[in-house]
């Protein structure tokens, strides 16, 4: 459930505020995130696993704006990083470094420098050249950098292959059946501490199903080290609980938890790691875009958007669907659109084929644009990228500015004369 509702006036809002207010204050395109819809969404998770050791680490990357993080952090999440500068992002924003867990196939020794400085609460380590660079690195250091294993469960997470992370044939983890052997590793490397065991099998989950079996495979996992002396102190189950875009039915965090805890009975010690990001995120934003045009021709008609595949590019990208909603729907004969950006690209559409009542100059919302949405902007075709808003009731806080065009080459430079 989120806070974007119609109201009486028939216009969608954001909690307190008329989203066409937004739009007239702070322009188009335009990122509008509910304060409301995070706290909400990151309680779900939390009072889900109430009664079990537990920590919630919200993936950074479905949504950096520090404002965002600001929101998670005072609720006293933690976060799932994967780079440095999603680390720097969580400091800015106030978030507790003894609560971040850094995820990831790349590490760099200055990220594993800079993470160990700052005292993170895990590395996820994905392969055996990693442990031994952050064994040398903490070694330099004079620390000890604590480890869990991202572990490759093979399970078949079926959602899209680009965000399906669990199977032998993609770049994460370490193969299940060498798991032992890789712990043995990391436990004989005198700058490492092996605290815990991760998972990610992918993203968009729609069912329990393979969440579990993967759960399963690496409890069994969890059980064989401990005969061998080598203890696991908290197991972090990944990300991946999927959402409603339009007709899905994902797993609740309540189902999903109930699930896991059923499976935690006989390791009650054993503490619980989330990393959500779409879950938390998805649906506590929307980008709103203006029709500037209406184009009908004999075989399509298209609605010319002021926002474009730089500012959400999930449509193009993954084909994923996300729903198109007028802000104030009009009466009248509906008509079938595709809704089109302004790039100089065929594969520039935001939605396809929606039927609804339009006239150019109005203004759409565009759900679950919370997550991966203006993360993954970037300024082709020399666009700037949109601002972000918070709504906490009735106020608005720009949690980002719009990008100006001198921001978009201030760092080139001409040739010497
Ligand atoms: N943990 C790890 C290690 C991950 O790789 C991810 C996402 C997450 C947690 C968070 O997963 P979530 O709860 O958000 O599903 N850009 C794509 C999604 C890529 C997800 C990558 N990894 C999209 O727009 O659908």
């Amino acid at each position: 459930m989120d806070y974007f509702n119609y109201q009486q006036d028939g216009q969608l809002w954001a909690e307190d505020i008329v989203l066409t207010d937004l739009a007239e204050r702070y322009g188009t395109p335009l990122y509008v995130y509910s304060r409301a819809t995070l706290e909400r969404h990151w309680n779900a998770f939390d009072q889900a696993v109430a009664n079990h050791p537990h920590l919630i680490c919200y993936a950074v990357k479905a949504n950096s704006n520090i404002g965002v993080l600001n929101v998670l952090a005072r609720l006293g999440s933690g976060f799932d990083i994967v780079s440095q500068g999603e680390l720097e992002r969580v400091i800015a924003a106030g978030g507790d470094p003894a609560k971040v867990v850094f995820s990831g196939v790349g590490k760099t020794a200055a990220e594993m420098k800079r993470a160990l400085e700052l005292g993170i609460k895990c590395f996820n380590v994905e392969s055996e050249p990693e442990l031994e660079r952050l064994n040398e690195v903490a070694g330099e250091l004079g620390k000890v950098a604590p480890v869990s294993l991202r572990i490759n469960p093979d399970v078949d997470a079926k959602t899209h292959p680009y965000i399906s992370t669990g199977l032998r044939d993609n770049k994460f983890g370490i193969v299940f059946d060498r798991a032992p052997e890789v712990y043995r590793l990391a436990q004989s490397l005198p700058n490492l501490k092996v605290t815990g065991m991760d998972c990610h099998i992918g993203s968009q989950l729609t069912d329990i199903e393979p969440f579990i079996d993967a759960t399963d495979r690496l409890l069994a996992l969890i059980d064989t080290l401990k005969a061998e002396g080598i203890e696991i102190e908290h197991l972090d189950v990944g990300g991946g609980l999927g959402v409603t875009y339009s007709d899905e039915q994902p797993p609740q965090p309540s189902d999903y938890a109930t699930e896991l805890l059923a499976r935690l009975k006989d390791h009650p010690e054993l503490e619980l790691v989330f990393e959500p990001g779409r879950a938390i995120a998805a649906n506590a934003g929307v980008m709103l875009t203006r029709i500037e045009y209406l184009k009908h021709t004999e075989h399509k008609n298209f609605a010319i958007v002021d926002a474009a595949m730089n500012d959400l590019i999930r449509p193009t990208l993954y084909q994923a669907w996300q729903d198109i909603v007028p802000v104030c729907p009009r009466e009248g004969e509906k008509q079938t659109y595709d809704f089109v950006g302004p790039i100089c690209e065929t594969g520039d559409f935001i939605g396809k084929e929606r039927t609804l009542c339009l006239e150019p100059g109005d203004l759409l919302a565009v759900r679950s644009a919370g997550a991966y949405g203006f993360v993954m902007a970037s300024n082709y075709n020399t666009r700037t990228r949109a601002a972000e808003i918070m709504v906490d009731g009735q106020d608005a806080y720009v949690v980002r500015e719009r990008e100006t065009l001198e921001q978009l080459w201030q760092s080139e430079h001409l040739l010497p004369e």
